[in-house]
């Protein structure tokens, strides 16, 4: 049986600990579609295409290295994740956990969704070591103030955090 897996996020930017996810939720079903939310609320510091760039160059450099499958494919979606799951015929959602104060949210996400469709599961999956405190929220606010962010996100990604807060320093 084919399984697809949603691992949907704002992406805003993307950091390590998300390519971390990509990785190995892509080891866990057939098809992985990274879904990048518009999620205008959030007030995004960069646009709808920009995220969806960023996370398209790194899985095509990961595919190139081999170290993720060929079949994650990455899609913008705008409105509720649910009905963007049935698009695409996703059956589980994948959600990142980094600490207890994550789980709050994550419960009343993955509880929501599922009132709204029933046969979407959402399957959570443990930061690594390495990557459990990586936020893209914090990686914007160390940017903001001249910070170096190298260790969190790609180097277009940091490289145009650069430039985006260069006037602020
Ligand atoms: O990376 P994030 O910001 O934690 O991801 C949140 C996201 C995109 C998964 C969530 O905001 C979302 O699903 N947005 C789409 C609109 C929607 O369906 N909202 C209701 C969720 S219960």
């Amino acid at each position: 049986m084919a399984y697809t897996a949603l691992y949907p996020g704002t992406f805003d930017p993307l950091t390590f600990g998300h390519l971390d996810m990509m990785m190995r939720a892509s080891m866990l079903c057939t098809t992985l579609i990274v879904g990048v939310a518009e999620n205008p609320g959030k007030n995004p510091l960069f646009n709808l295409e920009q995220r969806k760039l960023f996370v398209e160059i790194e899985i095509n450099k990961m595919k190139a290295e081999g170290s993720i499958s060929e079949t994650v494919e990455v899609l913008a979606f705008k409105g509720l994740l649910t009905d963007f799951a049935k698009q695409v015929n996703a059956s589980m959602l994948i959600r990142g956990l980094r600490a207890v104060s994550d789980f709050e949210y994550e419960f009343q996400m993955a509880s929501a969704n599922k009132r709204l469709s029933q046969n979407l599961e959402t399957v959570f999956l443990t930061a690594s070591e390495q990557q459990h405190f990586v936020a893209s929220r914090l990686v914007k606010e160390i940017a903001r103030y001249g910070g170096d962010v190298t260790s969190f996100v790609p180097e277009p990604i940091s490289n145009k955090l650069r430039s985006v807060f260069k006037d602020n320093n």
